[in-house]
């Protein structure tokens, strides 16, 4: 039986449909990918999964028991943890005690006593962190920053992660060093759910791949099978293999991701201004 079913899932904001009738399930022990170009409904589906957005229609279940109407923390408590795409850290506070306040609350939502700092220390050692363990958290590079906020989630034990966008921020070696961690979570039996836009991470390491396009999902399968489909080529990868491709991971990786357009209208605007 899959962990976790979104079935049917509808998110409306006012004339806006984020999120179109999805249905996807992900199993235990598995790393799923969910991607798709921005504005797709990514992270909308990651606060109706997490309990921060109600739908305004269909069903989220959890080992099988419905969990749609069930508050932030009740979920967390059976064990789903997540990452936010833009951080959240504590930033006055050391990187230690980021992780020390994950584990406090965790262990209160549990009704668990505090226990010693070693289990702190472990979990730094572990996501690759520990030498940043007494620098305030917003002094730390936002690679090391995203690192952070997973060792936040690791603290609490959960059965389900849940990470937007974790690799921004991240060079090649520590991407690969990060795809390496993830699947040895996965073989501790604990199940992923990955929004990310890096493709060749998402390739390299997941079971089981859905794309969403305007809310929908448009394609759901290996990862082998969804590069393939033409679909998801027009509307994420930006290639079709009718188009005659003759390089296509040089197209792949020169489409992705859309850099924000007014990002990119910032410097030209500076320059207005200093003139
Ligand atoms: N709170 C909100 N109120 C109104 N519209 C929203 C809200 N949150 C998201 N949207 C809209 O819903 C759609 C889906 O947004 P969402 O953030 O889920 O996309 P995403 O796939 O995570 O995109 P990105 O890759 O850019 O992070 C977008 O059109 C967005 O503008
Ligand atoms: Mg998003």
């Amino acid at each position: 039986m899959a962990l976790l079913e979104v079935d049917d899932v509808v998110v409306q904001f006012g004339g806006v449909t984020a999120v179109d009738h999805a249905t996807f399930a992900i199993e235990p022990g598995q790393i799923t990918g969910l991607i798709g170009p921005n504005g797709a409904g990514k992270t909308t589906c990651f606060n109706v999964i997490t309990g921060l957005q109600k739908p305004t229609a269909g069903h989220v279940r959890l080992d099988g028991r419905d969990i749609t109407s069930l508050p932030v923390h009740r979920r967390a408590k059976r064990g789903m943890a997540r990452t936010f795409q833009r951080l959240e850290a504590f930033g006055s506070l050391s990187v230690r005690d980021n992780v020390r306040v994950a584990l406090d609350i965790h262990r209160g939502v549990k009704g668990l006593v505090r226990r010693a700092g070693a289990d702190i220390d472990a979990v730094l050692e572990r996501v690759g962190i520990a030498m940043y363990a007494d620098d305030p958290a917003d002094s730390i590079p936002t690679g090391a920053a995203r690192l952070l906020e997973l060792a936040r989630c690791l603290a609490g034990d959960p059965q389900l992660l849940l990470l937007d966008e974790p690799s921004s921020g991240l060079d090649e070696s520590e991407t690969d060093a990060f795809g390496d961690l993830l699947k040895d979570l996965t073989s501790e039996g604990k199940a992923i759910l990955m929004v990310e836009h890096d493709m060749d991470l998402v390739m390299a390491v997941c079971d089981d791949i859905h794309v969403l396009d305007f809310g929908k999902v448009i394609a759901s399968g290996k990862p082998a099978e969804v590069r393939a489909n033409p679909l998801v080529q027009k509307a994420y990868l930006g290639y079709s293999d009718e188009d005659e491709v003759d390089d296509v991971e040089a197209t792949r990786t020169d489409l992705l991701p859309v850099e924000d357009p007014l990002t990119e209208e910032i410097p030209a605007i500076r320059e207005e201004v200093v003139r």
